[in-house]
């Protein structure tokens, strides 16, 4: 299979690419390598996780159609794993305009080429964060999801909606995965484990919001390769999966386990909840197992991976 992944030099992207590399699938990255976060981390990502294979990169904005395009006319990739996209909720108070330039535009870029150079398969990340305030839980697929909060959030449920027109209209299979909460090594500094992790081994005081008394689905980067290699390969109606670790943790004891691993106590400050924030995400993953997923890996072996990745990149000792 040739899969085109874009967002390849990403976090949850550069993982990916390597697990369908590692069992022989050709992969096309795209990837603008942006400085939201410092592009020398993606760099590096793409260098240690994509060492030992031949993965061809574009570095291409996804916003330039005829940029895609030229790909696509040239590639004849059979799939599309679309993951490039603007992923901070706080970032996306701040600077709404973007979201809707890459992860509404850019995806719709994505959408009609692959309608017109007749892709057998488009599968996209969209977010947790579309859920938004919903009280029921745990988050079903089929709650609504109508009340985003952040413009990050409703730039992914405008995605999911132009996603739907595709393969409702034109008959693309379009298969949409709401990722909770990911985390892992070579992942993204912008997220709170990552900036708790260096602020506890630096010494500075960390930020916990809403004092403390927040719930989060974390799942681990390995589970979400897999549930998301899965729908890439089984043959499923063009729907919405959540993909989640099925084991929410409570906050303040995600970062005890970091206190542990760093083996330093934290600083708190405790703040009000933030704009933008919600306070409990929980996945129902029932779809993804009735597929064959299983999310396996708790917070206490994935943490002690990130963190002994964290003080061996920044030679912490
Ligand atoms: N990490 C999470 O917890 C999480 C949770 C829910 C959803 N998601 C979604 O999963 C996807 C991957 O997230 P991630 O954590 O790997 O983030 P990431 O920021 O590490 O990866 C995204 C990649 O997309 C690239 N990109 C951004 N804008 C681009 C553009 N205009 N053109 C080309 N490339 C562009 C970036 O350079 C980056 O390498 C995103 O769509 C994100 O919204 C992530």
């Amino acid at each position: 299979m040739k899969i085109i992944v874009t967002g390849g030099a990403g976090f949850i992207g550069a993982y990916t690419a390597k697990k369908l590399m590692e069992r022989g699938d050709e992969v096309v990255i795209i990837d603008n390598f942006n400085d939201y976060y410092d592009p020398k981390l993606k760099k590096s990502r793409v260098k240690n996780l994509l060492k030992k294979f031949s993965a061809k990169i574009y570095t291409t904005d996804i916003r330039n159609y005829k940029d895609l395009e030229r790909i696509f006319k040239k590639e004849k990739a059979d799939k599309i794993l679309h993951l490039a996209a603007m992923a901070g909720v706080r970032y996306s108070l701040l600077n709404p305009l973007i979201y809707e330039e890459v992860n509404v535009g850019g995806t719709l870029n994505l959408l009609e080429l692959s309608k017109k150079y007749k892709i057998e398969k488009f599968v996209y990340a969209s977010s947790s964060s579309v859920y938004g305030g919903n009280k029921k839980i745990p988050f079903s697929e089929t709650d609504s999801v109508d009340n985003p909060i952040s413009p990050y959030a409703a730039s992914k449920k405008a995605s999911e909606l132009f996603a739907n027109v595709y393969s409702k209209t034109f008959d693309l299979k379009t298969i949409g995965l709401r990722f909770f909460t990911v985390y892992g090594p070579w992942g993204r500094p912008d997220m709170a484990y990552f900036k708790f992790t260096q602020k506890i081994f630096n010494g500075e005081t960390i930020e916990v919001y809403n004092k403390g008394k927040m719930q989060r689905d974390f799942t681990y980067i390995d589970d979400i390769v897999s549930g998301t290699i899965l729908v890439l390969d089984k043959e499923t109606d063009s729907k919405i999966f959540n993909i989640g670790g099925d084991k929410p943790e409570q906050l303040m004891d995600f970062i005890a386990l970091i206190e542990k691993y760093v083996g330093k106590k934290a600083k708190i400050k405790f703040l009000p909840m933030q704009p933008g924030e919600v306070k409990k995400t929980i996945s129902d993953v029932s779809s993804l197992k009735s597929l064959g997923g299983k999310p396996g890996i708790g917070i206490g072996e994935g943490l002690k991976n990130f963190v002994d990745w964290y003080r061996d990149y920044f030679d912490k000792k």
